[in-house]
């Protein structure tokens, strides 16, 4: 069944919205809710008292329309006294970007056929619709950072059926707001930058488990030609939170931490602020031989989301507070 997360209790998050009962805003349904960013959104609605349903992926397979109606219907009966849904976000999508590669067949089905039949549930029953995509939807060939208006061009299956997706969520519901972000880290993720840097670097110090020794005596590669913004996945969450209460935003929106930089120097960065002795060396793209190509630059200009108010603090900043709360070293 759908799980509520926490009703009633007033929070801080929303920028200085109120906390409401969700009698005037409806329940917030999250679709990926066991993903990093779905699990940091319902935690961001609970510690700001919103209604909120996260029904489990076994009971809201997106790519059947029947599972998410019924999942949408459930999300307003999980949570006790509310008659409607306010805003469907949708977290859940084929992540694995060199996996899409090989499987390109479920990437559709994940990354374009299922957002566009929700969109559609959601235009028939007047329910506003937050689809999240990715920067991988530009082929990295701007210097600088994308805006929105950029002309898209993606070079892999996932950033390809993420772009037909928003197309899709586009055309079926036109009120919908797709959200592109970057380079996601946090708690709870399964592909989490940070938590493989730590690990590896446990792993050269001679700390991993049976197996990591051979491994590890070599330097820690790590591509330093692909320039993006590191986005923590709870401050993307304030932000969608903002986001929902506050504006009627549609059509398409980039948000991620400030700032920019390579997977090397985020890295670097890493090891630092956890206080782990670590030899990482920079590497190429080119000697990654992974299945997917990725854009050489993918920053994304959050202007427009500056425009409502909405800022992300620099990555640098969020990063250490990530560290920071799961005990700060590389432990
Ligand atoms: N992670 C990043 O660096 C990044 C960067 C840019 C954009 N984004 C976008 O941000 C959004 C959230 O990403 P994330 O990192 O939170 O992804 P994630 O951790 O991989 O979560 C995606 C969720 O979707 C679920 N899912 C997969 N197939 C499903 C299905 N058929 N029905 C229902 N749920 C299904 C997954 O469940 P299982 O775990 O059981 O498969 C998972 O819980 C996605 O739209 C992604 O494209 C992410």
């Amino acid at each position: 069944m759908s799980v509520p997360t926490e009703t009633g209790a007033a929070g801080a998050e929303g920028g200085g919205a109120e906390a409401s009962g969700l009698g005037r805003e409806g329940v917030l349904v999250i679709l990926g809710g066991e993903g990093m960013l779905g699990r940091a959104l319902a935690a961001a609605a609970a510690a700001a008292g919103m209604a909120c349903a996260a029904p489990r992926r076994a009971e809201s397979d997106v790519r059947e329309g029947e599972a998410v109606a019924r999942a949408l219907a459930g999300g307003v009966r999980a949570v006790p006294g509310e008659g409607r849904i306010g805003v469907v976000v949708n977290c859940a999508a084929a992540t694995d970007v060199d996996a899409c590669e090989r499987e390109p067949e479920r990437a559709d089905a994940l990354n374009r056929r299922a957002p566009e039949r929700l969109a559609r549930l959601c235009a028939e029953r007047g329910i506003r619709l937050i689809h999240l995509s990715t920067d991988y939807v530009f082929d990295g060939s701007k210097a600088g950072g994308y805006v929105e208006a950029d002309a898209a061009a993606p070079i892999n299956v996932y950033g390809a059926t993420k772009l037909a997706g928003e197309r899709a969520v586009a055309a079926a519901h036109p009120g919908a707001l797709v959200v592109r972000t970057s380079r996601l880290f946090g708690p709870g993720g399964r592909r989490n930058f940070v938590e493989t840097m730590l690990r590896l670097a446990r792993e050269q110090a001679g700390v991993g488990g049976a197996g990591a020794a051979e491994r590890l005596r070599r330097p820690i590669e790590v591509i330093d030609d692909q320039w993006g913004s590191p986005t923590y996945a709870p401050d993307l969450a304030g932000a969608l939170l903002r986001l929902v209460r506050e504006t009627e935003a549609a059509g398409v929106l980039h948000a991620a931490n400030a700032g920019t930089t390579t997977w090397y120097r985020f890295a670097c960065r890493i090891m630092r602020t956890a206080g782990v002795v670590a030899e990482v060396v920079a590497g190429e793209a080119e000697s990654a031989r992974r299945a997917a190509r990725r854009p050489a630059n993918s920053t994304l200009d959050c202007g427009r989301l500056a425009g409502y108010g909405i800022r992300l603090r620099p990555w640098e900043e969020a990063l250490a507070e990530y560290l920071r709360g799961r005990g700060g070293g590389g432990g």
